[in-house]
């Protein structure tokens, strides 16, 4: 039998995870199996604002904490998600009757105590999810309304205080390469270590969708980003294209985009790839965005190894 992912990637010291959910890790032995086969693990939807809080006053920590047990029994990495984002918040804070005052209040008690709670547990933490706007400037959210562009450097700074051993990351997309998302991002994080606020990385999501981004341009944003002293990993990845008209044998390219990718950034310095589900039934395209093929992840349908799966374990070998 091959090698599996985790085998090589613990290896050469680096880590191959998949976005997971407490559902499956519940009724399904071969899920179980199948995400045994990364070392990092991310709560794809679980530790978010909306999930976690069913109404205002309560905190339902049920799924999340699962999947953190589950990163503890297996000895995987595990990657906090998201505790500041514009989506899936909960539907008792939409539509608003809050004042900013209110919203002020209600972020902090939530990212204190998300943070505290799994302050041991989760290593490293997107504090804040897809801030800047895809046309620039600072996305306009309920946050950026109740406390300005503060919100930020705070967020970060509960974080900290709560869960002082966490990494502590800005999380985003449509930045993985150079280009003008990803100069605003590294602007804006640089105002950040020059506060002192307490940055540790930037997570490039890389959902390769439609035409994927040049991995020689994500290798240098990622240098330019170490340059800073920051930590860097693609925290999202899947690989899926335009369904009318994929590349002739789609999944030998795929594999082949998903080894270039893991080969740069590592050369670049990024020891954390994480892909966007456990295996291809999971995954969350095919509800994103149904022009595109519908096999975007590592493991197929039936929990197989893909060309892709194979060709990291081959690059890693
Ligand atoms: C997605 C999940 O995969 C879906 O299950 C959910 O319905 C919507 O959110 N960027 C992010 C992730 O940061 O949290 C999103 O995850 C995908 C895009």
């Amino acid at each position: 039998m091959a090698p599996t992912l985790r085998d090589v990637a613990d290896d050469n010291d680096i880590r191959i995870g998949a976005a997971a959910a407490a559902d499956p890790i519940r009724e399904d032995f071969q899920y179980r199996d199948a995400l045994r086969e990364y070392n990092a693990v991310t709560a794809e939807n679980a530790m978010k604002i909306g999930p976690l809080r069913p109404d205002e006053h309560t905190y339902d920590f049920e799924d999340g904490d699962l999947i953190a047990e589950f990163a503890r029994e297996h000895d995987m990495y595990f990657r906090g998600h998201t505790l500041v984002w514009h989506n899936q918040l909960p539907e008792w804070l939409v539509p608003f009757q809050y004042t900013d005052r209110e919203l002020r209040r209600l972020l902090e008690d939530h990212v204190r105590t998300v943070a505290g709670r799994y302050a041991g547990d989760v290593d490293t933490w997107d504090v804040v999810n897809e801030a800047v706007a895809d046309d620039g400037g600072l996305r306009e959210t309920p946050w950026l309304r109740a406390f300005g562009e503060e919100y930020l450097d705070k967020a970060f700074g509960w974080a900290h205080q709560s869960a002082p051993e966490a990494d502590l990351f800005y999380n985003d997309y449509g930045a993985d390469g150079i280009n003008d998302k990803s100069d605003e991002i590294y602007e804006l994080v640089s105002g950040m270590l020059d506060r002192g606020v307490p940055i540790d990385g930037v997570g490039l999501q890389l959902h390769a969708l439609h035409d994927p981004v040049d991995p020689d341009s994500v290798a240098e944003n990622i240098e330019r980003f170490k340059d800073l002293g920051l930590a860097v990993e693609i925290t999202e990845m899947d690989v899926a294209y335009t369904a009318e008209d994929p590349p002739e044998d789609h999944l030998t390219v795929q594999a082949d985009y998903y080894r270039e990718i893991v080969e740069k950034a590592n050369e670049a310095g990024c020891d954390t790839i994480v892909a966007w589900g456990v295996s291809d039934q999971h995954s969350w395209i095919p509800h994103f965005d149904d022009t595109l093929t519908e096999d975007p992840l590592l493991l197929d349908d039936s929990y197989d190894r893909k060309p892709a799966y194979d060709a990291i374990v081959d690059l890693l070998s």
